[in-house]
């Protein structure tokens, strides 16, 4: 077994994964719903909340110690306090219980939530919505990593989250704003950013300020229906471009925001015109947990990948997102 800690923001989770069958044997998430009254995440809270849920969880652990294989841990990309929590914890448990140590790049986390329980695929596209990130991915054949499409400011997610604080809504915002949107009409008339077909990145910032500009003018719902749909509209759009020459059959959508049901159907969509198969993780595990860390940790076990106790392990960007 292995058991796998995840910190890298505002989401405290441990899980314990068999290696063998890749049954889930353990797994537990404390989400700091503090950071709600500030509208973003406040890293030093996070901080120290980590340090409270975390040994409350591992507590419940204990059983397993005898069956562990290895212990692994985000250490990037993220917040570097919270990093930091899980980290340290994973540190002091690899030397006190004699094991190696397995540090994993968070957005692999993401990709490997898509297979759970199953072997890992290739020759996939794979969209990639969060609170940090927005890209468009394709898992070559040797599982490497190509980014094809990123974001060049705010992330899909972040955009909802800012949305939501702009309408004195809660944090996150995604899942706020979705609900509000069932109730609204797309009646804003947002236009869709970079809509010129040829530039294939991201950008969420402009259409942020149209909803700040809308504020006065419609109903909450109806700003979240617009802003959604148009949010929507843009990922598919770029999606798109990449779907219709591309050889790969399969699409995965993971990150948080992909539990948005709104964007699903729409890609549902683009999938059936362009003969793709749609892979979803399960809702519970799209946004930040343990699980999907300790999926992708099985890879680097059997390929004996482990980290050296003695060196910096964190870091809050990406350095190690070549391949699964
Ligand atoms: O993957 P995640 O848990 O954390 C990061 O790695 O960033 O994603 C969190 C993000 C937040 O911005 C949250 O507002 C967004 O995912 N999110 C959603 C929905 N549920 C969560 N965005 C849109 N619609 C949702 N239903
Ligand atoms: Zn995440």
């Amino acid at each position: 077994m292995i058991l796998a800690i995840e910190s890298s923001c505002d989401d405290s989770s441990i899980a314990i994964i068999d290696t063998k069958d890749l049954k889930e044997v353990f797994y537990e998430k404390i989400s700091q719903n503090e950071h709600s009254a500030f509208g973003g995440v406040v890293p030093e809270l996070a901080s120290r909340l980590h340090t409270i849920a975390l040994p409350n969880i591992l507590k419940k652990t204990k059983q397993y110690f005898p069956n562990l294989k290895a212990i692994a841990v985000t250490n990037e990309p993220g917040l570097s306090v919270s990093l930091q929590s899980g980290v340290a914890m994973a540190k002091a448990l690899a030397l006190s219980l004699k094991l190696p140590l397995i540090t994993v790049n968070h957005l692999v986390g993401h990709i490997c939530s898509l297979f759970l329980n199953e072997d890992i695929q290739n020759n996939f596209l794979c969209l990639l919505v969060s609170g940090g990130h927005t890209q468009i991915l394709k898992i070559n054949k040797n599982y490497e990593i190509q980014i094809l499409a990123k974001t060049n400011d705010d992330s899909f997610g972040e955009s909802f989250d800012k949305v939501a604080k702009m309408l004195d809504l809660s944090y996150p915002g995604g899942p706020i704003v979705e609900e509000l949107a069932k109730k609204g009409k797309n009646i804003c008339n947002f236009t869709t950013p970079l809509k010129d077909k040829t530039r294939l990145e991201y950008s969420f910032s402009g259409l942020k300020n149209q909803v700040r500009l809308a504020l006065n003018d419609f109903s909450k719902n109806d700003i979240c229906a617009s802003f959604q749909a148009t949010a929507i509209n843009h990922i598919c759009d770029k999606l798109e471009l990449f779907m219709k020459d591309s050889e790969c059959k399969m699409l995965g959508i993971v990150g948080g925001a992909s539990a948005n049901l709104a964007l699903r159907k729409e890609i549902e969509l683009l999938c059936n015109k362009y003969n793709f198969s749609l892979k979803l993780a399960p809702l519970k595990y799209c946004s930040d947990n343990a699980l999907m860390i300790a999926r992708a940790a099985v890879l680097k076990y059997k390929r004996a990948e482990f980290a050296n106790l003695n060196t910096e392990l964190i870091s809050p960007v990406s350095t190690d997102f070549r391949r699964i």
